[in-house]
């Protein structure tokens, strides 16, 4: 399946796994480029070593493009990005902050940029700063989230963009991801699908927790201060809505938050730590390989596609 993506890239399809802070890391990027896709170690959380000592050993397992994703927020990004500069990887994905700093750094050193935005004057900003290609990432995500939905964000950005658009959340399926391409994405980028994959390091009762969630399972914390944070419904999160709504001080909701992602996903504390994941929970029932995954997706989606085209005759 060609796109201006899979061409940006050099990848078969154009699937990018989401960097996902605690989860993905050598095994799963590898095995998502192996695949086709694009797969991306996320750095979030991690010291600089323990991240270039991921992307080494996922040289090791793939000779095929994978990325490192930014937090921006976290305090080492200098140093990260420094580093990613040395280890060379194909792409650097940035988010949660403001990326454009950081672009003629990491072009210098032959790395592709691909910001995550949130809105269409955000990417409009990184379009005209440089990026390669950018990632518009809904509301419906697992992790951190913006305000606007996937399909608001592909109805007002990808007309006014000319890079590659890849849509991000809810897509977890092969007709969601023909139906970003129909809307003008040249790729998808899928998180949440990747958590039951037997590659991805999550702690097995957080896969379990998922696989049992109904499509109304999941919530979002933090949304009245400006951080929303998509994860599924527990202990922890009915404590800190339950703080929210009673206008308690940031400090005290900082507080109650720390920790909770590894706790959630690599501990498997799944009732007081937080495991992300986004809205589209019904299509996530089975542990399966990376290969199965993206060829279920990729067999789906063209299949749509193809049916898509006798609506068009109608
Ligand atoms: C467990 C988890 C952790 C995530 N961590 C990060 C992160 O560290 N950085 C980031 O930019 N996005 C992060 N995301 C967002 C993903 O990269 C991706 O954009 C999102 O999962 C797409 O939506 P979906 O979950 O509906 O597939 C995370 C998502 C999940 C589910």
């Amino acid at each position: 399946m060609k796109t201006r993506l899979t061409e940006l890239l050099g990848i078969k399809y154009p699937i990018i796994q989401g960097g996902m802070a605690w989860v993905s890391e050598a095994n799963l990027t590898s095995a998502v480029s192996n695949a086709g896709g694009a797969g991306i170690i996320a750095s979030g959380g991690r010291d600089v070593e323990w991240v270039r000592n991921e992307i080494r050993k996922t040289k090791k397992l793939t000779d095929k493009p994978f990325g490192v994703n930014i937090v921006l927020l976290d305090k080492d990004k200098d140093e990260k990005i420094a580093m990613l500069c040395e280890e060379k990887v194909d792409f650097v994905a940035l988010g949660a902050g403001n990326p454009v700093p950081y672009f003629q750094k990491l072009k210098d050193a032959g790395i592709k940029v691909i910001p995550v935005v949130p809105s269409l004057k955000l990417a409009k900003r990184v379009e005209e700063s440089g990026a390669d290609a950018l990632v518009i990432e809904g509301m419906e995500a697992g992790g951190h989230i913006g305000t606007l939905t996937t399909m608001a964000l592909l109805t007002n950005v990808i007309p006014d963009i000319k890079i590659p658009v890849i849509a991000a959340g809810g897509i977890a399926d092969g007709r969601g991801m023909a139906a970003a391409l129909l809307m003008g994405a040249q790729g998808v980028q899928i998180g949440s699908r990747f958590l039951l994959a037997s590659e991805c390091m999550l702690h097995p009762k957080a896969k379990e927790m998922i696989i049992q969630a109904v499509d109304t399972d999941s919530v979002v914390t933090g949304y009245s201060r400006g951080h929303g944070v998509r994860g599924l419904r527990n202990v922890f999160t009915d404590k800190y809505l339950e703080l929210e709504r009673s206008g308690a001080p940031e400090e005290e909701l900082n507080n109650l938050a720390t920790g909770t992602a590894r706790l959630g996903l690599v501990d498997g504390d799944v009732e007081n730590g937080l495991v992300h994941v986004g809205q589209s929970l019904v299509p996530l029932k089975e542990i399966k390989s990376v290969a199965e995954i993206i060829d279920e997706l990729i067999g789906v989606a063209q299949e749509t596609l193809r049916n898509a085209g006798n609506l068009g005759r109608g």
